[in-house]
This record gives C-alpha cells, structure tokens and sequence, in this order.
C-alpha cells in the first residue's frame, strides 16, 4: 500500500518557528517532526510515500531524498498554489491510484494501530474510512459522528460548540478507495473535510476509533507537550530505546563538565557541552552542539540544535529555535519562544508567551515582562 502525507500547510500558529522551517521539518526530540509519520509508515510495512508539498518544499526533499536511508521509496510532489487536502491529494493521483491507499496529515504525532485501521476497512468493504480519537474540545477539528458499528453518519469540520455530541474526531489519517478520485475536482482547490467526506456520509465511510497516543502538533504549547510525552514514553517512538530506563539519552558525545547535573527525563543532542552547576532537566531536550554555561538550568523547555546559553540564565517551559544565543542571567519563561539565531542580551525577563523572531538583537536589559 502507498501513502500520501500532506505537508502543504504554513504552519502559521507555530510561528516563529515555523518562518524559516516548514512545521515537518521542526525538530521533534532532534528529529524533523515528519520523519516520526515515515517512521510508522515504515513499521508498518508501507513502502511508498508521495510527499504533497506546498510551502517551504526544497528542506523536506533535502533531508529525505528517495527515501532509501528511511526504508521507503519517496516521491516529492509541489503545488504552485494551496489546493487544499482533496486537491492535493487529486494532484498527485498518478501515484496511487492502483488500489486502495493511505492519506495522513503530516502534523500528527501517533502509535495509532495503523494494520488496525487498514484490516477494518477491509472488513466493512468502506469506500474510505477515517481513523477517530477522542478529544476534549472538538471545535479545532473536524467531529465525526459514527453508528455503533462504525458507518459515519455526520462529518463536521471546525463545529461550533452546539454542535458538539460526541468527542471523537478526525485523527488526520485515511484510507480511501481509488474511486474517490472521481469525486474530487482536479486542479482547484478541494477539501476532505468540506468537500469529500459530507458528501460520502452513509455512502460507505467508516470510523476507526482508536484510543492510542495522538496530538496534533499545531501550537508551541503542542509543541512543547509532545516532547515531554516522548520523554515520558507516553508515546511509542525509537527514542523510547534510547531512554532505556534511567530516562537519560545521550545522542552521541556530550562533554558534561563535574558538577553539570542532569536530571530525568532528559535528551541531549551530540556535541553539547554543560558546564559545572548549569542543572538540565527534568523535561529537557536540547539539541546538538549546544552550549549551556555555568549555573544555568534548562527545564521543560527545548533547545533546538546550535543553541547558546551563557552563564545564569534559566529557560523554564520555553522554546529557543536553532543557533540562537541567550546572555548570561536572562529568564526565558512562561511559554517564550526565542527565534532562529535571535541574539538576547544579557539580564532580560522574556516571558507570557513572547515570541522574538528569527534574528533579532534584543540589547542587555531592554525586556522586564
Ligand atoms: N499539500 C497540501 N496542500 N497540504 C495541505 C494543504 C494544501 O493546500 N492544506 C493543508 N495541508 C496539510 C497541512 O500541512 C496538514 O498536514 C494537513 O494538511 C491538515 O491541515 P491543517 O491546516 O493542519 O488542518 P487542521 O489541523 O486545522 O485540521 C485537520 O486536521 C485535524 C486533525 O489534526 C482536519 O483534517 C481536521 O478534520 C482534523 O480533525
Ligand atoms: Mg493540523
């Protein structure tokens, strides 16, 4: 079977750090978060992925090449202009329209069963059937209302809350009939969610529920608890063999100086160097080659690869994109995020969700909020 994996959007509420990097290529425990998505297909023995791209294409294609250092065959394929998720998928038919296939939106973090949901499609013979987690509040996603033995009998994208009568969702991952090509406009903009699925209610589409791990990785407090899920091994990843089970992975050669602390649940990144009383954890990921200085202390935060810290500065639920450099006492709390190779001064207060962006100068002393 062969799998599309849309990869198209802007990644607009992940800003900043989605300005220089489109959101697959975020780092996700220092991996490109898409590359957890090739990771399932792989395990579970698909072997062909067409990537649907839009935005920012040229590091996805970089990254992954023909696919063969991942286990599978890649084919890129990019829209001039957003034909939303049918058109997409419309758009790059030729690949897989031989038989029955995958279609997965690429900013889901899941160990959702994906055999599971293939064998009962089979089962009910389903022109398409949608895999659906419960979720706590359904208005940011698309609420699929099901029979009891799994006919979808309401499709509902972004309800309002009267509308609200079940909590199970679209979990983002599809397998559909070839024949719904047939029902998708080609060369204009198209949706699943809009178009298709309303359309094909009581026609054959079928709900998959399923109650393993999954998140939507669409906002930096998102961001944020998916990293410490994979430090909790709440969700199953490679990384979890790494964490072993005194929860510390080292992804190479770190220099820790006597007297660096680091506390569970960590990741750290090859090539960092943490100096005597910096304390990183619990709840860190930090990212290769970076530097943290003396007496420091980074903790349920993210640093992402090439990060500098100098001496006495805290990062505490927060977020500092690559190659950026914090000076010595500054704070950087409260769901911060510091940009790609922003230069932060020393002795600043950044916090209540500030967001400084890709390369900013923020002069000594200059933020106190
Ligand atoms: N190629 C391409 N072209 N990809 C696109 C386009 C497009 O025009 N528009 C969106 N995508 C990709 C995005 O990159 C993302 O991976 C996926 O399609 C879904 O788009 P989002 O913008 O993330 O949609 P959403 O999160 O608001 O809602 C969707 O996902 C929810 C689950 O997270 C819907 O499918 C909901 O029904 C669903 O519940
Ligand atoms: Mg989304």
């Amino acid at each position: 079977m062969k799998a599309v994996i849309l990869v198209g959007g802007q990644g607009t509420r992940l800003r900043p750090l989605t300005l220089g990097t489109p959101k697959p290529m975020v780092p996700l425990a220092n991996r490109p978060f898409v590359s957890y998505v090739l990771e399932r297909l792989r395990n579970h023995g698909i072997g062909e992925v067409v990537f649907s791209m839009g935005y920012l294409p040229d590091g996805i294609k970089a990254f992954f090449g023909d696919g063969e250092d991942f286990g599978l065959k890649v084919t890129y394929v990019t829209e001039d202009r957003p034909l939303g998720t049918a058109g997409a998928v419309k758009n790059v038919e030729e690949y897989v329209r031989d038989g029955d296939f995958l279609v997965l939106n690429g900013d889901i973090l899941t160990d959702l069963d994906l055999g599971g949901l293939i064998a009962f499609h089979h089962e009910k013979q389903a022109t398409g059937t949608i895999a659906l987690t419960p979720v706590e509040d359904p208005t940011a996603y698309g609420l699929v209302r099901t029979s009891e033995s799994g006919e979808v009998l309401g499709f509902l994208e972004k309800p309002s809350w009267d509308q609200i009568d079940t909590n199970l969702i679209n979990a983002g991952t599809y397998i559909l009939k070839s024949e719904v090509f047939d029902m998708i406009p080609a060369g204009v903009e198209y949706s699943f969610e809009r178009g298709v699925f309303p359309r094909i209610v009581g026609k054959g589409l079928c709900g998959y529920r399923s109650d393993s791990y999954w998140m939507d990785i669409g906002t930096p407090e998102k961001y944020l608890q998916a990293h410490y899920d994979i430090l909790e091994k709440n969700v199953e990843t490679n990384i979890s063999e790494c964490l072993d089970q005194d929860f510390v992975c080292l992804q190479g050669q770190v220099h820790l100086e006597t007297g660096a602390k680091l506390v569970p649940p960590v990741i750290i990144g090859e090539g960092c160097t943490i100096k005597a009383g910096a304390r990183v954890g619990r709840m860190a990921v930090v990212g290769p080659g970076c530097t943290i200085a003396a007496d420091s202390v980074v903790e349920e935060s993210v640093l992402q690869k090439g990060c500098t810290l100098e001496e006495n500065v805290v990062v505490r639920r927060s977020i500092v994109a690559k190659g950026a450099h914090v000076g010595a006492g500054t704070i950087v709390s409260g769901g911060a995020i510091i940009g790609e190779d922003a230069e932060v001064g020393e002795d600043n207060i950044l916090t209540n969700h500030i967001r400084i962006y890709p390369g900013t100068v923020v002069r000594g002393g200059s933020i106190k909020f």
